[in-house]
């Protein structure tokens, strides 16, 4: 029998479906809410909002669970490659190796930029953002490759296509930030290699490549590729139910995850922690300024609204960190300073009864620090690795039937019916 829940306005009952998933999560379809009683829900930024089903990234925030189609994160994040985690996300499936070879190739054939698109990094001043840069980019890659939606093995190739370039376009945004000669992708590479040789590789020094480090940003990308309805997530599906086309649809993903509570909050938590070094602030100080609330600081890293444990991912970046370190023999002073908060802050009553753990971005900055990665490229690097999540929600999005235009109600405050003053009369 269908489950119902029961709702009782003014002394009258509705009875609305109730829905639930695989894992048992249930939630209340309001759909016929406005129609039957007038009235609508409130819920400011969807905590309680469920607004589609969906069969990609399952999480638990109490038991900080996070799988992909299934497959919890630890496993993947020790077995598999950014490449194999992508085609996951967006088929459903673990690709056979025929599909793998076949993905590679589609990369690599996709790498090199069109020549003219190069002419638009020349005109940005020297400072600006690369996320500005790169939402702007993906967005004007419709204009160069415009996609058939028609055709499923076409959109396939959209699909790699954007993959393939989106990493183009990040190393040749921050080689033409520096002055310097842009470097192509190469053929005989895999797709984190190639990424890394396009960022740093020199004519006088040629960039040598390391197989550890190459594993960790696998893993760091593996991490970052889906986290199912966050912000961007939600800015995507959002953005693509009014059928505008993929790359707009991405672009406006790029430019939700470049806020600092989103995906710039790792580009955050390395500017907080130099703060901490550089003015030789006290842990205690940091900590006490972000429990104040008069005060708009919060602590970079931590807290997250569906994890209310200590975020799975960050406990294996935390992890990686430390391989990561070792492996070029270098000690991040930023890293003790994040250590020390965090035991400081998980042994504090604010931050314990309100279930902040560190998440993801806590000590994914320090990570690519020691990749050598710039503090500014920081949400280009989550950009990137969150696209395979975005590409594989918005297909979802709109091939589901139940899918509608994104229109939220809203409670009206402001005045009542007024008549308009004329000028003269207003003084
Ligand atoms: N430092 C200090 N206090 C905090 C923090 C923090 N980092 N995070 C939450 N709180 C407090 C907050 O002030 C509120 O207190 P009160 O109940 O007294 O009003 C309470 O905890 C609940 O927080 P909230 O802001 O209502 O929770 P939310 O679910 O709306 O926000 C969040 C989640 C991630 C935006 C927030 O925790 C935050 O701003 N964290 C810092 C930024 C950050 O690290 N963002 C990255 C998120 S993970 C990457 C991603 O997936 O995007």
């Amino acid at each position: 029998m269908q489950e119902t829940a029961k709702l009782i306005i003014d002394g009258k009952e509705y009875l609305l479906p109730v829905i639930e998933g695989t894992e048992g999560d249930k939630a209340i379809d309001i759909r016929s809410l406005r129609q039957n009683t007038g009235y609508i829900t409130f819920d400011p930024g969807f905590g309680n909002t469920g607004t589609c089903r969906s069969a990609i990234t399952y999480m638990d925030g109490e038991k900080g669970i996070l799988r992909y189609r299934g497959i919890p994160i630890e496993q993947l994040a020790e077995h598999s490659t950014f490449v194999e985690t992508a085609f996951l996300l967006i088929t459903g499936q673990l690709p056979t190796r025929e599909e793998l070879t076949r993905t590679s190739v589609h990369l690599n054939d996709f790498s090199p930029l069109h020549e003219n698109m190069k002419a638009f990094y020349q005109n940005y001043p020297p400072k600006a953002h690369p996320m500005g840069i790169l939402s702007a980019m993906v967005n004007a890659m419709r204009s160069y490759y415009p996609e058939l939606t028609d055709i499923e093995e076409e959109m396939n190739k959209t699909y790699l296509r954007l993959i393939s370039k989106i990493r183009t376009m990040a190393a040749m945004a921050y080689r033409i930030s520096l002055g310097e000669r842009v470097v192509y992708p190469r053929p005989d590479l895999c797709y984190c290699s190639n990424f890394l040789n396009m960022m740093f590789d020199k004519v006088v020094v040629p960039y040598k490549i390391d197989p550890d480090l190459v594993r960790a940003l696998n893993v760091f990308w593996i991490l970052h590729a889906d986290h199912e309805q966050n912000c961007s997530t939600t800015a995507v599906r959002v953005v693509g139910s009014g059928k505008v086309n993929i790359y707009a649809t991405i672009s406006a993903g790029i430019s939700a995850l470049w806020g600092p509570l989103h995906g710039g909050a790792n580009q955050a938590v390395v500017n907080m922690l130099e703060e901490i070094q550089k003015n030789g602030m006290t842990i205690e100080d940091c900590i006490a300024k972000a429990k104040d609330r008069e005060n708009p600081f919060k602590l970079m890293g931590f807290g997250h609204r569906v994890y209310k444990t200590y975020d799975p991912r960050a406990k294996i970046m935390k992890k990686m960190c430390d391989i990561v370190l070792s492996k070029i023999k270098r000690n991040d002073p930023l890293l003790n300073i994040a250590q020390k908060l965090e035991e400081v802050a998980l042994n504090d009553s604010f931050f314990v009864e309100k279930h902040l753990y560190p998440n993801v971005d806590f000590y994914s900055g320090i990570m690519m620090r020691a990749l050598g990665i710039p503090t500014n490229m920081f949400t280009v690097m989550f950009a990137i690795g969150r696209l395979p999540g975005w590409i594989a929600q918005w297909k979802e999005d709109v091939t589901d039937p139940e899918t509608k235009i994104a229109r939220p109600r809203q409670v009206y405050t402001g005045n009542f019916q007024r008549d308009y003053i004329p000028m003269k009369q207003r003084g």
